[in-house]
């Protein structure tokens, strides 16, 4: 993506984030997860918190797991329903209302995937090839250039356009799926006539939670701390986490980045600071350091993972949640599908 539009879409999502505690109300927001693995802390304080709040402030929400991404770089489907699961529990218990919030997978979602359709004629090979993030996608999986992974981005904007969301929380290396759906909706409306509006991707300012070797948090680097892990699960990663050996705890991420990343996940678990955290373990280092780590995360994460085990204890309500989420998403797709049809002239 070049600077420029990287600018452009900051700006955008600046005034919007200040426009939203104003007037929620002009707002519909969608955006989601691939449901490639279970939630970690990372997803927690980097975007589910966020959701919490707009949804809390009354904006019209949705959260989609895109269940077909999952096949975009890997072959298999295995665990899909389980993962699914665990994330509708993962985000209600941490405060997703699915009274407020539609939750819902877009396999289920046929009108939304039938815009895939006319959205393909709407997009140049040239331009899908361009991706960076399809691009950066493939060669870290090692997968080959499949039509799904290069495609895929097309079929994100009908997950943004099937719901005319004019709002997409997501991270900076989404925004080229984003510029792609704001082309996709003004040349459909420029063909067709005016069905789409041009969404904004909404980036967080939310500290990014290094992950326990102060990489970004992520599961495939296995450094991650998951919201449903047990104490005893949480604990034993933290301790085979790689610190140094100075014993003087202090935070500096460049040079000590294991030290840091664990100052840093304790400090969003506290709400205190780095700096206040690492005086009081002092010169007791790493040892130290990482009981008062576990013990802060643990303590945490206790009320959302006993609200998790609850939910997943009455799977009836899982799958209701889903049920009922896409069976609004399906009435919404629909109804958009309807004035799609009518603006090709495709009506029988
Ligand atoms: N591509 C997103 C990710 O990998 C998931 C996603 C699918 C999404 N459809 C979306 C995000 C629509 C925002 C809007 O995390």
């Amino acid at each position: 993506m070049s600077t420029d539009s990287f600018q452009a879409s900051l700006e955008r999502s600046n005034k919007i984030r200040a426009d939203l505690e104003v007037n929620p109300s002009k707002y519909y927001m969608l955006t989601g997860d691939r449901p490639t693995g279970r939630l970690h802390l990372g997803h927690y304080f980097g975007s589910i918190l966020n959701r919490v709040h707009m949804q809390d402030l009354g904006i019209n929400c949705m959260v989609l797991i895109a269940d077909y991404q999952v096949i975009t770089d890997r072959d298999t489907t295995e665990h899909i329903q389980d993962n699914v699961y665990n994330m509708v529990a993962d985000y209600i218990a941490a405060g997703i209302d699915p009274e407020k919030t539609i939750i819902y997978t877009h396999s289920a979602i046929p009108a939304c995937n039938q815009l895939m359709l006319p959205f393909l004629s709407l997009v140049s090979e040239a331009e899908l090839m361009r991706n960076p993030t399809v691009k950066a996608e493939q060669e870290a999986s090692g997968h080959e250039l499949t039509g799904l992974l290069l495609t895929y981005p097309v079929h994100q904007a009908c997950d943004i356009l099937f719901c005319k969301a004019n709002i997409v929380p997501v991270g900076k290396d989404q925004l080229p799926h984003i510029e792609l759906t704001r082309q996709v909706a003004r040349r459909f409306n420029k063909r067709y006539g005016k069905v789409f509006r041009e969404p904004a991707g909404i980036l967080s300012d939310a500290i990014e939670i290094p992950g326990l070797d102060g990489r970004k948090m992520s599961k495939s680097y296995g450094n991650s701390i998951m919201l449903g892990a047990t104490a005893d699960q949480t604990a034993k990663l933290i301790k085979k986490s790689q610190t140094d050996s100075e014993r003087t705890i202090f935070f500096d991420k460049e040079n000590r980045p294991g030290v840091s990343a664990l100052l840093t996940t304790a400090a969003l678990c506290t709400g205190r600071t780095e700096n206040d955290i690492a005086e009081e373990i002092g010169s007791s280092g790493a040892g130290a350091l990482k009981a008062f780590v576990t013990e802060a995360v643990n303590a945490f994460l206790a009320p959302h993972r006993e609200r998790r085990e609850e939910l997943l204890a009455d799977m009836g309500y899982i799958k209701d949640v889903l049920h009922e989420g896409n069976r609004k998403a399906n009435e919404i797709a629909q109804h958009t599908l309807d004035e799609v049809r009518e603006a090709m002239g495709m009506v029988y």
